[in-house]
């Protein structure tokens, strides 16, 4: 039933599941690359007749809602850019819902072919602030058994095709900040999803032992398929970022990819002290999400506003307004560093002091 691509990324079920998933990274594509370039120079306008400057916190685009809003073009941007999400997700959900017992079955399958790698306890409870549709997918990253799937295809119209072996994890995992003994025995990966960053962390560095960590069993379920299938040996955990069953001192390097900004306020702090008692002295921990501020302003309204009122990211706001480099310090972490890699992601480095 599933045709497997000469590289990583497979083919969704069907036939017209494939050409429907390309019609909608065109969508995307034109919307992002094509079409978001002027609605930003709108957006910007706007801004400067208003007489805001150019680069803009949360409360002050709030501010400007009501008047960005007034502008055709933004309005109809913002159409197509929720309704590719919508259409894309429930084609795809339907599809492996068709054939839902065939693909629960190769789940198990992978689970029994490859024992000991897929950690998790059938009593775990999942908090309510993981089970939020982000991005729109229906039931999010918990509410179905095949969303790992679902999800796997609707990052590939996210990414737009750049993203098919893995690339963009790749550059994550080449950008990490390793540590300076350069002794790289056990690496975790926070937030790891389907474990993408996993595998090519695993990749990279052979000789480590790989964990990825997640709340979202359907997303470790699909991401132990995935490595298994690939011959990559990966662990993978269900469990919570705040409170990790993994012993003090145990990780020579961590990795957090995008998972800051989806999780609520309240959990930054313990996330961040608990990733502190997992590293080693002298551990590495690399953070890579959207960032606090960024000198293109309408890049700052599609994340501050746009992303949290019309797709589903409930807590990215806040995530934008904090002074993560700072918590970071004050969790005990040392030489912390800001770099910009793309346009619109930040690479924040730290190190467990020795
Ligand atoms: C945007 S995805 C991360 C993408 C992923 N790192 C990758 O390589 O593509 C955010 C992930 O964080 C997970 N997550 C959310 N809250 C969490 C928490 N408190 N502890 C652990 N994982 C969490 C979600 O289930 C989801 O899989």
């Amino acid at each position: 039933m599933e045709q497997r691509n000469p590289g990583k990324h497979p083919q969704p079920p069907r036939r017209e599941d494939a050409s429907h998933m390309e019609y909608m990274t065109e969508v995307r594509n034109f919307a992002v690359r094509s079409w978001f370039p002027e609605i930003a120079g709108e957006v910007g306008e706007i801004a400067a007749q208003a007489g805001m400057p150019p680069v803009m916190d949360a409360r002050q685009y709030g501010q400007l809602a009501p008047e960005i809003d007034r502008s055709p073009a933004v309005a109809g941007w913002k159409r197509v850019m929720r309704s590719q999400q919508q259409l894309a997700w429930r084609k795809l959900q339907d599809s492996y819902a068709a054939d839902r017992e065939f693909w629960e079955g190769r789940l198990t399958e992978a689970e029994e072919r490859n024992p000991g790698r897929l950690h998790y306890d059938p009593a775990f409870k999942v908090p309510r602030s993981a089970c939020e549709d982000i991005h729109l997918q229906p039931g999010g990253y918990c509410g179905d058994n095949l969303a790992g799937y679902v999800f796997y295809h609707g990052t590939r119209v996210f990414y737009q095709g750049d993203n098919d072996q893995d690339e963009i994890h790749g550059s994550c995992v080449d950008a990490m900040r390793l540590p300076a003994d350069g002794q790289v025995r056990r690496i975790l990966d926070i937030g790891c999803s389907i474990g993408q960053c996993a595998t090519a962390l695993k990749e990279r560095h052979p000789q480590a032992e790989v964990w990825g960590l997640d709340v979202a069993l359907p997303m470790l379920r699909y991401a132990h398929m995935r490595a298994t299938d690939m011959g990559v040996d990966v662990h993978f955990q269900q469990g919570l970022a705040e409170s990790m069953e993994q012993p003090d001192d145990s990780f020579d390097a961590v990795l957090a990819y995008i998972l800051f900004h989806e999780v609520p306020e309240h959990t930054f702090e313990p996330i961040v002290r608990d990733i502190f008692r997992v590293l080693r002295p002298g551990g590495a921990l690399t953070v890579i999400d959207t960032p606090n501020a960024n000198a293109f302003p309408a890049a700052n309204w599609m994340w501050k506003l746009f992303d949290a009122q019309y797709n589903c990211e409930p807590y990215s706001q806040a995530f934008g307004a904090f002074d993560f480099a700072a918590l970071l310090g004050e969790a005990g972490f040392e030489d912390i560093r800001k770099e910009t890699t793309n346009t619109f992601l930040l690479n924040t480095l730290a190190t467990k002091p020795r």
